[in-house]
């Protein structure tokens, strides 16, 4: 199977491509380099022995992503590929729905035009909004007071997906709904390595660790959860993409949407003390307001994916921490 990742130089498209590449896929990436570096190809190199073949392509740029798909006779298209800071978005809405929603329309344009009938979508727990809930299942409402574009795109393109299926019913759609990704690959070699200034917390962790960052502001501590800091379902990158590849097994035509996450909540202080005792390092924190748009408690409900995909995520939070200080020594 000839798979076509977009977003593959990505965080989580690599580690995805060293997986598939392992598992004998035949693998290519299209990355126009926005949020990542062309070294990772490198690094995918190095782990698995096979150099993909990569396209430095802008989805936005219709002819030059017609061209790859007009030599890659691809059977599956993972799509990565998009703007993801939720700051960013709300400063500049504009670049976000024509990157993420224009860049998906053309990519689903060439799939159609080249016959390429299997797709899966990057989408984000975001989708779900702001509904009171603390865990999600797939059948809940979507859309419901999302704050951000970052997050708008997520839900409008998946209400793409949906038109774009319903039209054409040999179409095989996977929507991924990723709780917070987080860790790095064993071999210390790949990891999360954003460009310019980090939001999410794992990477701030670390890079108030390295001292790059004097302290860790930790975004309130009155919430209704197990200490008042904000509760999240971290998943391990590799344990993301095993996901993926049990997706890809069952696919179907339709529309299939499955939650990727543990079910388990870790609040931003049981964070911070699991950092301390992988590390056995102090990580100096001060609690400052909550940050706006930002939910108490979030888990996934996982079991659909367990139930029909037979997969579960098996790292823990201390397995992540490990393997991301293992990358920041490596690097
Ligand atoms: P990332 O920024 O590391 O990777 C995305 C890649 O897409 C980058 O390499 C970037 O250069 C590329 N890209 C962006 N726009 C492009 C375009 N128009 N044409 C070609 N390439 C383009 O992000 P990631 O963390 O690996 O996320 C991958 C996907 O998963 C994204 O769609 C993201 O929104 C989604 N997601 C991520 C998280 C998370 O916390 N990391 C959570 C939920 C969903
Ligand atoms: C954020 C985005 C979400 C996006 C997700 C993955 C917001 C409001 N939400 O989710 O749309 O899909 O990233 O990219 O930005 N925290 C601190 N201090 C920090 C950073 C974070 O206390 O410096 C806390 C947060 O309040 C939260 C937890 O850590 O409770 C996780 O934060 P983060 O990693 O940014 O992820 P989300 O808020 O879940």
């Amino acid at each position: 199977m000839k798979i076509l990742l977009t977003g593959g130089t990505g965080y989580i498209g690599s580690h995805a491509a060293v997986r598939l590449i392992e598992l004998g896929y035949e693998v290519e990436i299209l990355d126009n380099l926005n949020n990542s570096k062309i070294e990772v190809l490198d690094k995918i190199e190095k782990i698995t022995g096979v150099r993909p073949t990569f396209h430095q392509v802008d989805l936005m740029d219709y002819k030059a992503t017609q061209r790859v798909f007009s030599e890659g006779g691809f059977d599956l298209v993972i799509h990565f590929a998009g703007l993801k800071a939720v700051g960013e978005s709300v400063e500049k809405p504009l670049l976000y729905y024509e990157n993420n929603i224009g860049g998906t329309i053309n990519l689903l344009k060439c799939m159609r035009e080249f016959g390429v009938k299997k797709i899966i979508f990057s989408s984000s727990a975001t989708v779900y909004g702001d509904t009171g809930e603390t865990e999600f299942t797939e059948e809940m409402p979507t859309g419901v007071k999302i704050v951000n574009p970052y997050g708008k795109t997520k839900f409008m393109i998946e209400e793409i997906l949906r038109d774009v299926a319903t039209a054409d019913g040999d179409l095989e759609v996977v929507i991924l709904r990723y709780f917070n990704p987080i860790g790095a690959h064993e071999s210390g070699l790949l990891g999360e390595d954003p460009n310019g200034i980090p939001n999410n917390l794992m990477p701030i962790v670390m890079r108030v660790s390295t001292g790059e960052i004097e302290e860790l502001k930790i975004y309130g501590n009155d919430y209704d959860t197990v200490d008042g800091t904000g509760v999240r379902d971290y998943i391990h990158v590799m344990d993301l993409v095993d996901g993926h590849i049990a997706a890809i097994k069952k696919m179907q035509p339709g529309v299939a949407i499955y939650n990727l996450g543990t079910g388990r909540g870790t609040s931003v202080l049981e964070m911070v003390a699991a950092f301390e005792k992988v590390s056995g390092q102090k990580l100096p924190y001060k609690i400052v307001e909550r940050r706006e748009g930002d939910l108490g408690e979030v888990i996934a409900n996982p079991d659909k994916a367990e139930r029909e995909l037979d997969w579960e995520a098996k790292r823990t939070v201390e397995d992540a921490m490990r393997d991301v200080l293992g990358y920041l020594k490596g690097n």
